[in-house]
């Protein structure tokens, strides 16, 4: 969920600084033999090792040239996607929509809006898609329309419309005012009064965004069957947007207020009738067995910001029967390179009780890149390179966002007046809204970056893209690009990596984060070792009790670069926010 109000923006270095002491170890990823032995061994179901990719649609690629990106855009950049070495893409809404949230504001489920083409391209993606092995992801947005949608057009057209009820409608309070105090997630009442019929309606984000009132079997029924279409159509699953705010307390408690006041300038408060309600699961594990019915182990992926790790693994479900990859906001939002935190949240969700999976991120539309809030101003690309080792080192299915394995930027509007996200117009200038986040995709050099051949892309290309774009990175061993994809091609083809356990090395190390990933009942393992601090560090490893026996390790992957001779595991030396991965046994 969405989450830039808690978070304050680190200073920016505006130096573009590069980061000349860093390369790769020069060994070559190992082939094929090992990967093809865990493809066969494995039962497991392909969302538990895939690497997902976030694609905003309107940003990633435009084929026509109105500045917008499109389907047939995402098509034409899918071998990139495949030499990245991603399994699937999850594309942020492409339904008809006024565009109010861009796409978040549906106001037809089963259509592609005609900005992004046709369902025939749609399609098209689908079947260019599985020629290369890469899974369709759709988002769904199940807590609310548009304020266009003809559903809520019935609704709202009188208190006896048969539809009035798929809305949460209420009157006024005895003063005239909003029914109670619950606020909107984007600001102000959640409440708006509509006065065709002089009731309120609710919408936890924008006024736009009516909710849906999901204690109405027919709502239920109509959003199942929107699933079923898509899996119809082939799509490997779903990312289900807002899903703790499905349901509202039927007695309308009023939110307890908390001290002080949040970036639209209201009290804040605890939405503690808003969010996270039991009813929640229930829909949930209904929403399982509708994509439990279609063949291929289609996926749901939560988008819910968990407070702690026990309402985190409650999204698993108790018989492990509603979402198989729950996001993990709270490992998102560290928001410093902490390796105790890091440590203390990495171990609660490995082991939570009913054994799903991990499911970690960085960076997506909704908040500032991981760049800007990880990186210290003066050695983000090596920190870069770092969070691509948490990322997709650790025993998680990792999802990253387009243009993180560039090193693309958070780059804000500079004026009010530039800004397009709505929030960024209610909230300026403490809430600048979320455009820094969503610019366009970083292709090459040219002009708009290769984005669009429009002079007025929908975002303004940042001046980073001079230097940080795919078709630079890519001639340069060093770049951020070479070290991601090295780093997904040992993902995919060692097995340790792959499908490893998880076991935290050195837990009172206060800069270093370790940990093995090791296959149970095999020697060999891979030492994973990050160093979160600013200083050149020696530690010593002493994994006799995992069944390691040599003294050394040797080298698979490293930046800053080393040579390939083995380092001792009694003396090891990491660099400032330096990475190793290597081989034991
Ligand atoms: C989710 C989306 C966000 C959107 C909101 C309302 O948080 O990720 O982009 O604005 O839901 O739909």
């Amino acid at each position: 969920m969405l989450n830039r109000a808690k978070f304050l923006f680190a200073t920016l270095s505006l130096v573009l600084w590069l980061d000349a002491g860093t390369s790769l170890a020069q060994q070559p990823p190992q082939q094929s033999s090992k990967h093809e032995q865990a493809q066969q061994k494995s039962q497991d179901p392909w969302w538990k090792h895939a690497v997902i990719y976030e694609i905003y649609p309107r940003s990633f690629q435009d084929s026509n040239g109105d500045g917008v990106g499109d389907i047939n855009g995402i098509t034409s950049r899918l071998d990139y996607i495949r030499d990245l070495g991603i399994d699937a893409i999850w594309i942020s809404p492409m339904y008809p929509s006024p565009l109010i949230d861009f796409g978040y504001d549906i106001s037809d489920y089963t259509a592609i809006d005609p900005l992004y083409g046709t369902l025939a391209d749609f399609d098209h993606l689908v079947s260019e898609a599985k020629k290369r092995n890469i899974r369709v992801i759709m988002d769904f947005v199940p807590n609310h329309t548009s304020d266009q949608h003809p559903w809520f057009k019935e609704s709202r057209s009188s208190r006896s419309n048969p539809k009035r009820d798929w809305y949460i409608w209420r009157d006024g309070n005895a003063m005239g005012q909003p029914p109670n105090n619950w606020q909107s997630w984007f600001g102000h009442s959640a409440w708006k009064l509509d006065p065709t019929t002089n009731q309120y309606y609710y919408h936890h984000f924008y006024t736009e965004q009516p909710d849906l009132n999901w204690r109405n079997p027919q709502v239920r029924k109509a959003m199942y069957d929107a699933m079923r279409f898509w899996l119809k159509r082939g799509v490997a699953g779903f990312r289900i947007d807002a899903v703790s705010r499905l349901f509202e307390d039927p007695n309308l408690h009023d939110d307890p207020i908390l001290p002080g006041k949040n970036a639209y300038g209201d009290p804040n408060i605890a939405h503690k009738y808003t969010d996270n309600l039991p009813e929640v699961h229930e829909v949930l594990r209904e929403m399982r067995k509708v994509v439990n019915a279609y063949p291929g182990n289609p996926v749901m992926i939560s988008e819910a910001d968990e407070p702690n790790i026990a309402e985190l693994a409650k999204m698993y479900g108790a018989k492990n029967d509603e979402v198989q990859l729950p996001m993990d906001f709270q490992i998102a939002d560290v928001n410093k390179l902490s390796a105790p935190d890091f440590r203390r949240l990495l171990n609660e969700i490995d082991r939570n009780a009913v054994g799903g999976q991990p499911h970690y991120f960085f960076s997506n539309h909704d908040q500032p890149r991981q760049w800007d809030r990880y990186g210290d101003g003066v050695h983000n690309d090596q920190i870069a390179k770092l969070m691509a080792a948490l990322l997709l080192a650790t025993r998680a299915t990792p999802l990253m966002y387009y243009g993180e394995e560039l090193g693309m930027r958070t780059t804000e509007p500079a004026r009010k007046e530039d800004v397009q996200d709505p929030i960024g117009k209610i909230g300026w200038p403490e809430e600048k809204g979320r455009d820094g986040e969503r610019t366009p995709m970083q292709w090459d050099a040219s002009t708009n970056a290769g984005f669009s051949a429009s002079q007025h892309p929908w975002l303004p290309v940042p001046p980073s893209a001079s230097i940080y774009n795919v078709v630079a990175e890519a001639q340069d061993p060093k770049s951020i690009l070479a070290f991601y994809k090295r780093l997904l091609a040992l993902r995919r083809n060692e097995p340790a990596l792959r499908d490893g356990r998880y076991l935290p090395l050195n837990q009172e190390d206060t800069n270093v984060l370790s940990f093995l990933r090791k296959e149970p009942g095999r020697g060999e393992a891979i030492l994973v070792v990050l160093n979160m601090s600013a200083e050149p560090r020696t530690i010593k490893f002493d994994l006799s009790a995992h069944g390691v026996k040599g003294g050394s390790a040797n080298p698979l992957l490293a930046a800053p670069e080393i040579g390939a001779e083995s380092t001792q595991l009694n003396h090891f030396s990491v660099p400032a926010f330096g990475v190793f991965i290597g081989s034991v046994d």
